[in-house]
């Protein structure tokens, strides 16, 4: 894979006093850009935070009236048994015979704890992803803490799962890391948007290879997708607010300008490599510890 061009990735340190003045406007704009887009992430934080504290309610007594149901059907279908038995010969009885048939009763016995077992499962994964969703956005949530990388990964894994599983297989490959200063649910963020872009370019039956290696001081987390890869040209703007090569509705264009200034106030880097036609990996680079006496700009969820 060729690299295109890491440079212009990284934390820009050029002083502003060397820039001409269409620079500095043009800085200017992007700063206001990126306060816009704050406040974007922000509103659709607080809506998901508010849409997940009211989905979880329900499913509460969803699950635990399942647990229930479940008791309930195992105590039926043994009483329902006990009769059988005792009713001998009865049990043929023409009016009975004939609802046990209609009903296939011996289906329902085969049928109902499998049904039971689906459903709750199918409530557990609601529940994992109500979860993951307050965690990413949670406002209180600009404190630096240490974190689980792969935890954060997984639960990335999880929000995303839906845009993922019809294109593409995750292969994570992952190192012995410790944990790392960071503000988690900002990192959630990072990974979910690097995810999603990974699943996007992926027409269908691709692979994302998640990797991650710990290096001296700072990890880096690899995520390579095999999709359709990103021209030279755009590769300068990729970081830009609002740029975007998706439809309307599809792409906002604030995934990675986000991500970008997340790893920027953790203190680390973002490298994109990525050719044509072959695929893109984003690179991010994170130290184990902040700074000390910093704490992580807070970035409005
Ligand atoms: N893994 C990738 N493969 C190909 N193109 C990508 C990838 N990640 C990002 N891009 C390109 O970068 C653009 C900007 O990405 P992003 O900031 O996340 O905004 P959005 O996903 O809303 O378009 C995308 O529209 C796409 O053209
Ligand atoms: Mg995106």
């Amino acid at each position: 894979m060729t690299s295109t061009g890491n440079q212009g990735m990284r934390h820009d340190t050029d002083s502003h006093l060397q820039q001409t003045p269409e620079q500095l406007i043009a800085r200017l704009k992007q700063a206001q850009d990126q306060l816009m887009q704050s406040e974007k992430m922000a509103s659709i934080g607080q809506l998901a935070a508010g849409v997940a504290h009211e989905i979880n309610n329900p499913i509460g007594y969803v699950r635990s009236n399942l647990t229930t149901l479940g008791d309930y059907c195992r105590s039926l279908l043994l009483i329902n048994q006990a009769y059988e038995q005792a009713l001998g010969d009865a049990v043929s009885e023409p009016t009975l015979l004939q609802l046990t048939q209609q009903h296939d009763l011996p289906f329902i016995r085969e049928d109902l704890p499998s049904l039971l077992e689906e459903s709750h499962e199918g409530i557990e994964r609601v529940g994992k992803i109500i979860r993951s969703l307050r965690d990413f956005s949670r406002t209180d949530s600009g404190e630096l803490e240490p974190v689980d990388v792969h935890k954060t990964i997984n639960q990335a894994l999880t929000v995303a799962r839906n845009e993922i599983k019809y294109r593409a297989e995750v292969i994570t490959d992952f190192a012995e890391l410790p944990l790392i200063e960071a503000v988690e649910s900002q990192l959630g963020q990072v990974f979910l948007n690097l995810l999603v872009n990974a699943a996007h370019a992926i027409e269908e039956h691709g692979e994302i290879h998640i990797t991650t290696v710990l290096k001296g001081r700072q990890i880096s987390v690899r995520i390579r997708d095999n999709g359709c890869g990103i021209p030279a040209a755009n590769i300068k703007r990729l970081f830009d607010p609002f740029f975007t090569t998706k439809p309307v509705g599809k792409g906002t264009g604030l995934g990675l300008s986000l991500s970008y200034n997340i790893i920027r106030t953790h203190h680390g880097e973002m490298l994109v490599e990525s050719e044509p036609g072959k695929g893109t990996e984003f690179t991010v680079l994170l130290p184990l510890q902040q700074p000390a006496g910093e704490s992580a700009e807070e970035i409005p969820q």
